[in-house]
């Protein structure tokens, strides 16, 4: 038996044969830009940080990078509000650190993802207050305008996701605006003609300008049923869930003309060559294929699959649920698996960090386009928020739900210094309790660190094909023991992961023997019938 450990930073070329599309083998790694560096000491990360820490990308192993907003925003929301979709925020930087950035990420084999925000733009933009100032405005259709009910009050029951009515009253012209978000993001208007058209100039701008692809900010709610009626309420509301599900968006969101939309987005990516949508959806998974589209009319190359995020971290339960999600992609639709994000609470904040190490090994073995979100690969897991420095709009607005997310926010830590050298100032949120251990530096020196393993999980996937492209077989499950073979040409693997905190009896399939344990998320061993507490692996077998 001969251990297998792969070296940090290999090379970053794909060598991903023309047939297939780089993104089916790459792996994206999300940045949060307020959080990943700061580069001019304002306590908030830019462009100018990110650029100085491109090398740190390369060498942890990832193919893409997908930003959120960078763009001219009033940061209500901080940055999903935009007032200027062709811009830079100067606290981000200018477009020319921009064009840096792209560049510099280009230069070491990676692509680049922007976040494109087509449901809502700022109230601050001057689409709005074009539309705003009067009824008879060339703009006004440009947004949602309505009279209110007759009884007073809004047009219709819809909520807004961060609390409250979807609609906002403005006394200049006495109607109400939509605003499926905050009240200073305003719903554009997606069946004017004149806003796809002011749209797509928007995406052509990044296109020319060399970004790789977008991710679509929740791409499912663009379009509204065209009479907005009532939304039905929902059963299983109770107090404290928040706001948004009070009412099911039957009406509000996933109506059926969206993919003609996404087709339309689609269309033009293709005509650029080889660029990538990822489609922000959250609906569940039968809803979720739709956005696939259809042989005649794609959609998205990637509607985000979240189901990770709330899943019962159970061995069968998992097992279950990858199936039904292999079994319902259409013909020719790419997996892809994402485990975080600045929306979500951290994992290892929910499963523990020698789970969060298992599910590391789960999000880059499964078939599929990994997302990986920064900070998870350091393991941060849940960080508390002090009272006076809660940012986020959503847990100011409907406190102590549980709802926050500045958790899932905080800086990146990269080394020792004051601030985790993350910036020169104190930072606009706090950092993770646990900054002087989980930080880039002292992990970068410790074979046992996530940031390690993350590493050799990456390179192990970049070299092992079959843990890309290849096919899949999900095994019936063994206790806490997930199970999954992975095949591609002559490549034959079994992942293994201990989902629970007992050892486990596991054994290699009859008619197989092992040549090579490939990886651990312990310390690699050999194998003696059992896999240790919290221990996933990765083998390679070949027949006997
Ligand atoms: C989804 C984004 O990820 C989230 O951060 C934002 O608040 C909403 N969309 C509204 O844009
Ligand atoms: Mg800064």
């Amino acid at each position: 038996m001969r251990s297998d450990h792969a070296t940090a930073g290999t090379a970053l070329q794909t060598d991903v044969p023309s047939s297939r599309p780089w993104w089916e083998s790459a792996v994206i790694y999300q940045i949060y830009p307020r959080s990943f560096q700061d580069g001019d000491g304002d306590g908030i990360g830019d462009l100018a940080g990110m650029l100085r820490r491109l090398d740190y990308l390369a060498a942890l192993g990832i193919d893409a990078i997908w930003i959120s907003p960078i763009f001219p925003s009033p940061m209500a929301d901080f940055g999903y509000d935009v007032s200027d979709y062709c811009g830079i925020d100067p606290l981000f930087g200018n477009m020319a650190a921009f064009d840096r950035v792209v560049e510099g990420v280009h230069a070491r084999g990676m692509k680049l993802l922007l976040d494109f925000v087509p449901n809502h733009s700022s109230t601050a933009h001057a689409w709005f207050a074009e539309s705003r100032a009067s009824q008879e405005s060339a703009k006004r259709d440009w947004y949602i305008w309505r009279d209110g009910a007759p009884q007073g009050g809004p047009p219709n029951n819809w909520t807004s996701d961060m609390g409250g009515s979807a609609w906002a009253y403005d006394a200049t012209t006495d109607q109400y605006y939509l605003h499926s978000f905050l009240e200073e993001q305003a719903d554009l208007n997606w069946r004017n003609p004149a806003v796809r058209a002011a749209m797509t100039d928007v995406l052509r701008f990044w296109f020319e300008r060399g970004v790789d692809g977008f991710r679509i900010d929740v791409l499912w709610h663009c379009i509204k049923a065209e009479d907005l009626p009532d939304n039905p309420a929902n059963p299983d509301y109770v107090p404290g869930m928040g706001e948004k599900f009070r009412v099911l968006q039957r009406h509000s969101t996933n109506q059926p003309e969206i993919h003609e939309l996404a087709a339309a987005f689609r269309a033009l990516a293709d005509g650029y060559g080889d660029r990538l949508l990822v489609g922000e959806i959250c609906l569940p998974v039968d809803e979720l294929m739709a956005y696939y589209g259809s042989p005649d009319a794609p959609g998205v190359h990637l509607p985000f699959n979240f189901q990770l995020f709330d899943a019962p971290w159970n061995a069968s339960i998992l097992a279950s649920l990858i199936k039904a999600y292999e079994a319902a992609l259409p013909s020719g639709g790419w997996p892809n698996w994402v485990l975080g994000s600045h929306d979500a609470p951290r994992l290892a904040g929910r499963v523990g960090e020698a789970q969060a190490r298992v599910a590391a090994m789960l999000l880059l073995t499964l078939r599929g386009t990994p997302t990986i979100y920064q900070g998870d690969e350091l393991g941060i897991g849940r960080v508390a928020i002090p009272p006076d420095r809660i940012r986020d709009p959503q847990e100011l607005r409907q406190p102590g739900l549980g709802l926050g997310r500045d958790g899932a926010r905080t800086p990146m830590a990269w080394d020792e210094r004051p601030y985790a050298g993350f910036s020169a100032a104190e930072p606009w949120l706090p950092l993770h309790g646990s900054w002087r251990t989980h930080n880039v530096a002292c992990e970068d020196q410790n074979p046992a660190s996530m940031l390690a393993l993350y590493r050799r999980l990456l390179a192990l996937r970049r070299r092992h094909r079959a843990l890309s492209i290849g096919a899949i077989e999900v095994l019936a499950c063994e206790g806490d023991v997930l199970r999954y073979e992975r095949r591609h040409g002559d490549e034959h693997l079994l992942v293994a992961l201990n989902l629970g905190s007992e050892p486990q009896p596991f054994s290699v399939p009859a008619k197989s023997e092992i040549v090579d344990v490939l990886a651990s998320t312990r310390a690699l061993r050999t194998l003696d019938g059992t896999l240790a507490a919290d221990e996933g692996m990765v083998l390679r077998l070949g027949a006997a």
